[in-house]
């Protein structure tokens, strides 16, 4: 028999004055293979055609369907209900900017981690736009393209402590954005360019390092790994030994 499914869902519309935030209950009933974009998608059309959400590729690569899944940080798209008990408490990501119910604003918070990290390659090269495209190789792309997978859903922001309670920390994503400039070589940026933004409270050592962020990373990336590095990067600058090629050779991205 199909189960009879709860969904808590938390509803307020910060644009509205008489919006009161809280927890409403919605009833369906449970089908094979149902997740949660076609559950949200059933319960707006049959019973809160107001009910705010994001979802956009429905697979796992847009990013924008991250919501707190009965406590947790998830992909909305990639979780089936029968994974879930059949009270299912859905609300927004903390840290974001609340759009609505369990719509938040990660744009602007990417946009900002962007510019903070100055997330494009740093070269003093003259741009010559008929010159043959540099060519790299595949161990070093592959090594670039494993921190790349990042879908900026903010998952590891929302289920960071630190993220949570100080608004200036860089949190995982954009350390992680910072070991993929690190490491690729047609970036100039060195150790001690790193040093000023990587080495403070804000950065690598404001981490308390209980890995939640890892533990919630829906591609699962190694940023465990990559904090590791980091901090002995940093600590090598500190004690005057970094080499400005050291970013080439992050040892744990195999
Ligand atoms: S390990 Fe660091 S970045 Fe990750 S959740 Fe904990 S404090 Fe945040
Ligand atoms: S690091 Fe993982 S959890 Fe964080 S934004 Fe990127 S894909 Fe999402
Ligand atoms: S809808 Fe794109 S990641 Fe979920």
């Amino acid at each position: 028999m199909a189960r009879q499914l709860t969904f808590r869902i938390f509803r307020y519309d910060p644009s509205d004055p008489g919006s009161k935030p809280g927890f409403v209950d919605y009833k369906l009933e449970e089908t094979p293979r149902l997740n949660l974009f076609v559950a949200l998608h059933r319960i707006r059309e049959q019973q809160a055609p107001d009910l705010q959400f994001d979802f956009v590729c429905r697979a796992g690569v847009c990013g924008s369907c991250g919501m707190m899944i009965n406590g947790r940080p998830t992909l909305g798209c990639r979780t089936l209900t029968a994974e879930l008990p059949t009270t299912i408490t859905l609300a927004p990501m903390p840290a974001f900017k609340l759009i609505g119910d369990l719509s938040v604003d990660t744009g602007t918070w990417f946009r900002g981690m962007s510019e903070r990290v100055e997330s494009w390659i740093h070269t003093q090269k003259k741009f010559d736009p008929t010159a043959e495209e540099e060519r790299m190789d595949n161990e070093t792309a592959e090594k670039i393209y494993e921190l790349d997978r990042c879908i900026e859903c903010g998952c590891c922001v929302a289920g960071c402590g630190t993220a949570n309670i100080r608004e200036d920390f860089l949190g995982a994503t954009a350390l992680n954005r910072i070991g993929r400039f690190m490491l690729d070589p047609r970036d100039e940026r060195d150790s001690e360019d790193w040093f000023e933004l990587v080495s403070t409270d804000e950065g690598v050592f404001g981490c308390m390092g209980l890995m939640g962020c890892d533990d919630v990373c829906p591609k699962e990336l190694p940023l465990l790994e990559v904090f590791a590095y980091m901090r002995r990067r940093m600590t090598e600058v500190a004690r005057g030994k970094a080499k400005p090629d050291a970013g080439t050779c992050l040892p744990v991205i195999n």
